[in-house]
């Protein structure tokens, strides 16, 4: 039986934090403010656009809010983080992604002023990472961090495996478990024996995207296994379920986490934390 990494009440303790930093630079006269650009109606991103601006309520910080028609122009948008850029009193840009067709996203990314990035996308805060200088680091994989370290899980000198490398959670985490120390590989579809790989592994990270895709066959025992995936398995399921199958795998893990309810709350909460250590 797996001890379970609660992530709803981890990401509860990083935003009471946050919220703790941000009455102290209150004292001080000074405010904390998000600004999240929404382009279209699409209702996911709705979703996560009104649960980020009403974490920005929990800490007490400030969320300005844009909302830019499905049809607006890469230029539009352009001029939107010019002018959030030069605006002082702005702390983080958010755009919510992803963007409708006609954007070029890597255009829009690269236009946030590197130092505004709370999500750690622009490739400043990438190349920052990667050579271990202070900078805003992805949220999801930041998360993953702080779920393992408040779980008492001992990195360093660990093997780790992480399973898909998109710019967002793969490639981040295998950075991050790099810094800590721990032995990384990286895996992805051409992997030639996935199995053998995933089995050396005494924290196994899964982002591949593929619902309940890793069963015990990939898991060694006592393993810590951290699920990044999300998916609704059909569509009139009212449960959700990771890239991981829980079910097989919990009796062999030592650790693992739920979904929902494990690495999901902390990427919201990794987000306050940016915008908040911004100011310090
Ligand atoms: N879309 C899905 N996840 C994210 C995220 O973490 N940040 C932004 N900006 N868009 C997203």
């Amino acid at each position: 039986m797996a001890g379970i990494i609660d992530g709803k009440s981890i990401s509860l303790q990083i935003k009471d934090e946050c919220k703790d930093k941000v009455s102290k630079l209150k004292e001080k006269g000074i405010e904390v403010t998000l600004a999240v650009i929404q382009v279209g109606e699409d209702p996911a991103s709705s979703v996560y656009v009104n649960n980020k601006k009403k974490a920005c309520e929990y800490i007490g910080a400030n969320s300005l809010s844009y909302q830019l028609k499905e049809d607006s122009t890469q230029e539009e948008l352009l001029k939107l983080i010019d002018d959030l850029n030069n605006d002082e009193k702005v702390d983080g840009i958010l755009v919510q992604l992803p963007l409708p067709m006609h954007f070029d996203e890597d255009e829009v990314i690269r236009r946030i002023n590197p130092d505004k990035d709370v999500d750690g996308f622009h490739p400043i805060n990438v190349g920052r990472l990667s050579i271990g200088e202070k900078g805003f680091v992805s949220c999801t994989p930041a998360g993953i961090i702080e779920l393992l370290k408040r779980s008492n899980v001992e990195i360093e000198g660990k093997e780790c495996v992480v399973i898909g490398r998109s710019n967002i959670v793969g490639k981040p985490m295998a950075m991050l478990m790099l810094r800590e120390n721990a032995t990384v590989t990286v895996c992805h579809s051409r992997t030639k024996d996935l199995h053998e790989v995933a089995k050396r592994a005494d924290i196994l990270i899964v982002a591949i995207g593929k619902p309940r895709f890793i069963d015990d066959t990939y898991v060694k025992d006592g393993a810590v296994v951290i699920d990044v995936g999300i998916h609704r398995p059909d569509p009139d399921s009212k449960k959700l379920c990771g890239d991981v199958d829980f079910d097989k795998v919990e009796p062999k893990a030592s650790l693992i986490t739920p979904v929902p309810g494990g690495v999901g709350p902390m990427t919201i909460a990794m987000l306050m934390n940016n915008l908040v250590n911004s100011k310090f």
